[in-house]
């Protein structure tokens, strides 16, 4: 039926504290750090209780045929969002595996190189390490230090592409993120694969802060590999990550990981299977069943997106939260007398998603009270105020990056930045009495610069901790309490 004219249209959707209810949150829990590990909506955990209670009621048929049906619905969903064939995209548990199973797959030769930026995942980054120490090839890190341009980030790829080659070497393959993990930026992967592409270099794209997070199109764009996450940004449980491999590429992906039942080994050996011969693709079916695992988070795909469309939809959901990321955090840096991570203005939406940068005034920290700081930020901030504050340090200033959510407003990053102003007015008065201690003394301050800190650093930085500039004991093997003396 026609609408008539005085119908009124469809009321803008409300985010902010308002949706609040439909997370899980306690009534004082600010969730400020969605970006590590997301968080569900009621209807969604919901969905997933009742996919238990079937599973347990009707174990063979769910695990053997119920589930696989629901699988084809969740692949075909989650395809959508991702503008790509469903017979192109499987689940995998998380981003981590889908870049092990990628890297694995593929075979290297003497001269092979993997390229990645300096910025990429620790776990991704090992994975590499990983590769080049049990095979033919080496790796290559290419060094960003933010704020950068787009167009910088794309040229120092090509150059390093041009000097691998000039060595008689082969590029073999780049991988790099859709939005980077520490900093949280948005990185110029649709211009990245057209670069990979011209240069003859398969591209892998740690899409984990990908689907839910940022419009992706694969259809548009035509990467070699891309994996996702869905537990961080698109309301699924944990674990869930969807691996997208293009038709042409299939034949590279020999074995999940683990291998299965429906890998097809290269003798004529035969080993019984409690699966049927199955119709679809090997590359789906071996996805479909690798060992028995609970595969609920991945069912629950269409109830995330059911959700996602009730509040608002995808484009309204990204495009509040990076509307929040970007003014809240403009906002916290005001208050701290400080700056955001400026995006490059050039890029696609401004350079703008759902997670902000901003530098933390602090004095330069001695590498001895590295861990202290960290801990102060990620463990006493976070349990005192009822929150998780994520700091890190790159190009060597302190940052503390914020995720936007639906759930949040102006008023959460006001209020955390007054949380953010006066811990680091405790430290500076510290540090600074550290350093007068340190002068009339004549020691020599070791303060964090250049190289960047991430948390293994700051685990290992307890063993220097110990012969520091003051006395200084580490009371906790894991990263615990640090006990200035005097
Ligand atoms: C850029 C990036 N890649 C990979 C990962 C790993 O994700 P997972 O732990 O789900 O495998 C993360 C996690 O935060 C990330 O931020």
């Amino acid at each position: 039926m026609a609408s008539s004219s005085t119908e009124s249209p469809p009321a803008p959707p409300t985010f902010g504290h308002q949706l609040r209810k439909h997370f899980l949150f306690p009534e004082n829990y600010t969730n400020l750090n969605h970006g590590s590990f997301g968080s569900i909506p009621t209807p969604v955990l919901t969905h997933r209780q009742r996919l238990h209670i079937l599973s347990e009621q009707h174990p063979d048929n769910f695990m053997r045929y119920h589930s696989i049906s629901l699988l084809d619905e969740a692949r075909a969903a989650v395809a959508k969002v991702l503008n790509a064939p469903s017979e192109e995209v499987v689940f995998v548990t998380n981003a981590t595996t889908g870049v092990n199973v990628v890297l694995r797959n593929l075979t290297y030769e003497e001269g092979d190189v993997i390229l990645h930026f300096g910025t990429i995942y620790g776990a991704c980054g090992r994975t590499v390490q990983y590769i080049a120490d049990t095979t033919d090839a080496t790796c290559i890190s290419i060094p960003l230090a933010y704020p950068v341009q787009d167009a910088v980030i794309i040229s120092s790829f090509n150059t390093t592409v041009q000097e691998i080659k000039a060595a008689g070497k082969k590029p073999k393959l780049v991988i790099f993120d859709t939005v980077s993990s520490m900093p949280g930026m948005r990185f110029p992967w649709e211009k990245m694969i057209v670069a990979a592409k011209e240069a003859g270099v398969l591209s892998l794209i740690d899409g984990a802060h990908g689907v839910g997070n940022i419009k992706i199109d694969l259809e548009a764009n035509q990467p070699d590999f891309f994996v996702s996450n869905c537990h961080k940004w698109l309301y699924t449980p944990r674990p869930a990550a969807v691996l997208y491999v293009p038709t042409r590429n299939q034949p590279l992906i020999t074995t999940s990981i683990p291998t299965s039942h429906y890998y097809i080994p290269k003798s004529a050996a035969q080993y019984w299977s409690p699966l049927g011969p199955g119709s679809k693709s090997n590359f789906i079916l071996q996805f479909e069943f690798n060992g028995t695992i609970d595969a609920t988070s991945y069912l629950c795909v269409p109830a995330a997106l059911k959700f996602r469309q009730e509040i608002g939809g995808e484009d309204a959901i990204i495009k509040y939260c990076n509307t929040l990321a970007f003014e809240g955090g403009e906002a916290v840096a005001k208050i701290l007398g400080t700056e955001i991570m400026t995006p490059d203005p050039a890029a696609v939406d401004s350079g703008r998603c759902p997670m902000v940068n901003i530098r933390l005034p602090l004095l330069p920290i001695p590498k001895t009270e590295v861990e202290s700081v960290y801990n102060t930020f990620t463990k006493d901030v976070g349990v005192r105020e009822n929150t998780f504050v994520q700091v890190y340090v790159h190009n060597a200033r302190w940052w503390v990056r914020i995720s936007a959510q639906v759930y949040l407003e102006m008023k959460d990053f006001v209020w955390i930045a007054g949380v953010l102003k006066r811990e680091c007015e405790k430290i500076n008065e510290r540090v600074a009495n550290l350093a007068t201690i340190a002068a009339a003394t004549g020691e020599k301050v070791n303060v964090v610069n250049g190289a960047d800190v991430h948390v293994e650093e700051v685990k290992s930085a307890k063993r220097a901790v110990v012969n520091g500039m003051v006395d200084l004991k580490v009371s906790d093997a894991e990263g615990g309490g640090v006990a200035v003396n005097g």
